[in-house]
């Protein structure tokens, strides 16, 4: 199979190629040059979509760009970038399909469970309704970009809190000594996914042509940051966890605060109802896994 991906330096992009590597695989970065080093010895680069030509075939298109939401601060300079990173790069990406004389079989493209807004304990599907903070509208732009894309299945990645060795969130919650910050009230829901069966899902959904529309890319047991910030510490056998308060919080952090302070209990019902066994359903034997020794 020959294979597009954006994104695919990123954190889950690598682990993809590492999946895919059997493949013919071509990776979008602004810095072509690491992307061997990246992704492996066999990835092709493109440094800019004009490098497809109409008569290129792609099978398989997995966009995955996007400038971190949480690294800076939420000017109005960097609410554009977030934006032009990924919804500008899409309709780019999607009018490149559009145009090519051989389709790709599917389209899988970036979205987030930040789509559902702040719902609080509210078991969430990916029937649920789109919340209305900046990073909701930001993910239902990314996704009705995607949707524009004609006779191509589509599939939305709705990526919960990924867990992986290599990086993302557990490399920002992780402190000496096994300590934890719980954030607030603790209350708020953090729905992750260990990112081998994130991997494995996405090859589900490349080859199950069932499969479409927006899909939950989450663990089946999603819990509350209290709970993630308890198992945190027990795996590390850590001693002590204390509180962030939400008032620091959102002095420090200003808007950018609600991703730590707010959360959504999302289901992974369509990878469920294909009869996906995930490998880490619990949090505690996932972070065992990426935390060992
Ligand atoms: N990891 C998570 O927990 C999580 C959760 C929810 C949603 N997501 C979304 O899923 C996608 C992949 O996640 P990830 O963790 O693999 O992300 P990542 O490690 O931050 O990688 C994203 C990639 O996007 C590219 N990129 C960054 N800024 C860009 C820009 N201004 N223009 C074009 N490309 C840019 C970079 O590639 P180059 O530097 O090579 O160009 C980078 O390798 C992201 O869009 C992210 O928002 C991730």
């Amino acid at each position: 199979m020959k294979i597009l991906i954006t994104g695919g330096t990123g954190l889950i992009g690598r682990a993809l190629c590492k999946l895919l590597a059997e493949h013919q695989i071509t990776v979008l970065s602004r810095q072509p040059e690491t992307v061997t080093e990246k992704c492996g010895a066999g990835v092709a680069a493109f440094a800019s979509l004009d490098e497809w030509q109409p008569d290129m075939v792609f099978d398989v298109v997995i966009n995955l760009a996007g400038e971190p939401i949480a690294d800076k601060g939420w000017s109005a300079k960097r609410r554009q970038a977030l934006l032009d990173s990924r919804v500008a790069l899409t309709w780019m990406l999607v009018g490149k399909i559009n145009a090519a004389s051989v389709k790709p079989a599917v389209f899988l493209s970036g979205s987030a469970i930040g789509y559902y807004g702040n719902q609080q304990d509210k078991l969430l599907n990916e029937s649920s309704a789109a919340g209305q903070d900046f990073a909701a509208r930001l993910c239902l732009d990314w996704e009705q970009a995607a949707l524009q894309v004609q006779g191509v299945r589509v599939c939305l990645l709705r990526t919960g809190l990924v867990l992986s060795s290599e990086g993302g969130i557990l490399a920002k919650m992780r402190l000496p000594l096994g300590m934890g910050v719980r954030f607030g009230s603790g209350k708020q829901y953090m729905s992750w996914i260990h990112i081998k069966d994130y991997t494995q899902i996405v090859l589900r959904l490349i080859f199950d042509e069932q499969l479409g529309g927006p899909v939950n890319m989450t663990a089946p047991n999603p819990v509350s940051n209290e709970d993630f910030t308890r198992t945190l510490v027990e795996v590390q056998h850590g001693l002590l966890s204390f509180t962030s308060p939400a008032f620091l919080l959102k002095l420090m952090l200003g808007e950018r605060a609600s991703l730590l302070l707010e959360g959504q209990r999302v289901l992974p019902e369509k990878v469920l109802a294909t009869g996906y066994t995930f490998r880490y359903p619990e949090l505690a034997a996932a972070l065992s896994s990426l935390l060992a020794g």
